[in-house]
């Protein structure tokens, strides 16, 4: 137990992987060599479109169900193995939990309080920390979706864990509701609480994390700090606008010298480009002006959609993610090639079998 709070990282998983098969037989890979790192402290989002094994590896790293292979530790402690001592420091909304309807908010908390050998007063803390400590004497049937769900959160927080797991804890919930669940996690983030909240919805969780693993099909392609991955999209990003009548001419000096090139609409988007100088260099070089050029900021919705937009289930359908065009010209541009190499990769590892 002595390692409980002394290690790195809050979870940790290597090659993790988990297959199920559907009662025709067949087989899905759910969750595909993962390698996670969420660090302690803080809020760190799991974010990754539907079916992406969100909910798998979560319930994997709680004991739920078994990984095919690969390797877990929660809180430092090798899991499943260590899980009766790791248990008690966690705390997870995973599926809906099950309260009783004719019983009161606090009374619900009564009763799991007293089973896990909890106080009374502990109870009224967390109900102050969701704020539902006015409404706590309600029938919890008459809770809006939003108050169950900080119910649910306070229940968590009864054995007052250092890890909390929570599985897209703002579904189904309007706006105010998202804002409270965002303010909470925040709030316990910030009393050094480590926070994993899985999400398919980036906007959802975009400011309230400290650090992301962004995952499609199984396999993690973008992880660390949330602004460390920004700031490392802006600087390598310049967008130019030409004359229609240039475009084309400019995707092929850009691309000789070097750049990565892709054409959107009337503006060719220049990755791999440090300094945007650089970039107005090779066009002033082959006769070619600018009317804008700008070092854009890609956001994390951007880094988001890219990464993820091959990873729906089933294949290459896009999200809604920027469309992509080639230049316009006679002969028509080459392929633009893939932009994101580790794309392919976490693709075809989606499709392995054991
Ligand atoms: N019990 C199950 N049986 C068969 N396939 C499953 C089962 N649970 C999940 N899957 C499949 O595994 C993949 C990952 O699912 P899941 O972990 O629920 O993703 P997420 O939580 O990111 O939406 C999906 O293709 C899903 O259809
Ligand atoms: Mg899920």
């Amino acid at each position: 137990m002595a390692q409980i709070g002394e290690s790195a990282s809050a979870i940790e998983t290597h090659k993790l992987r988990k297959t199920y098969r559907t009662i025709t037989g067949k087989r899905v890979v759910a969750v595909a060599g993962l390698d996670l790192t969420v660090p302690r402290g803080g809020v760190h989002a799991f974010l990754g479109p539907n079916g992406s094994g969100k909910t798998t590896t979560i319930r994997m790293l709680l004991g739920l169900i078994r990984p095919d292979s690969g390797s877990m530790s929660v809180l430092g402690q090798p899991i499943p193995r260590a899980l009766p001592a790791v248990v008690q420091h966690v705390g997870a909304i995973v599926e809906q939990p099950k309260f009783y309807p004719y019983f009161s908010g606090r009374e619900n908390l009564i009763q799991l309080a007293m089973a896990i050998g909890v106080s009374r007063k502990k109870v009224d803390e967390v109900l102050e920390a969701v704020q539902l400590t006015e409404r706590a004497k309600n029938h919890y049937r008459t809770y809006s979706l939003g108050m169950k769900q900080r119910l649910a959160i306070a229940a968590t927080l009864l054995k007052d864990p250092e890890l909390l797991i929570f599985d897209e804890p703002t579904n189904g919930l309007d706006p105010a509701g998202i804002r409270e669940i965002r303010d909470m996690m925040r709030g316990l983030g910030a009393q050094g609480k480590t926070v994993l909240v899985s999400s398919h919805i980036l906007a959802e969780v975009e400011q309230v994390a400290d650090t992301v693993s962004i995952i499609g099909r199984g396999t993690v392609l973008a992880e660390g700090r949330v602004t460390d991955l920004i700031a490392a999209k802006d600087s390598h990003q310049v967008r130019v606008g030409l004359p229609a009548t240039s475009l084309a001419a400019a995707f092929f000096a850009l691309q000789s010298s070097g750049f990565d090139v892709r054409g959107e609409g009337s503006t060719l988007l220049v990755t791999g480009a440090d300094d945007p100088a650089a970039v107005n260099r090779t066009l002033a070089k082959a006769g070619l002006y600018a009317n804008h050029l700008v070092a854009e900021k890609a956001g994390l919705e951007k880094i988001f959609l890219e990464l993820t937009q091959n990873e729906t289930p089933g294949g290459q359908q896009q999200v809604a993610g920027p469309l992509v065009h080639n230049p316009p010209g006679a002969a028509g541009p080459p392929p633009t090639g893939s932009p994101h190499p580790d794309q392919s990769g976490a693709a075809s590892s989606g499709q392995e079998e054991n």
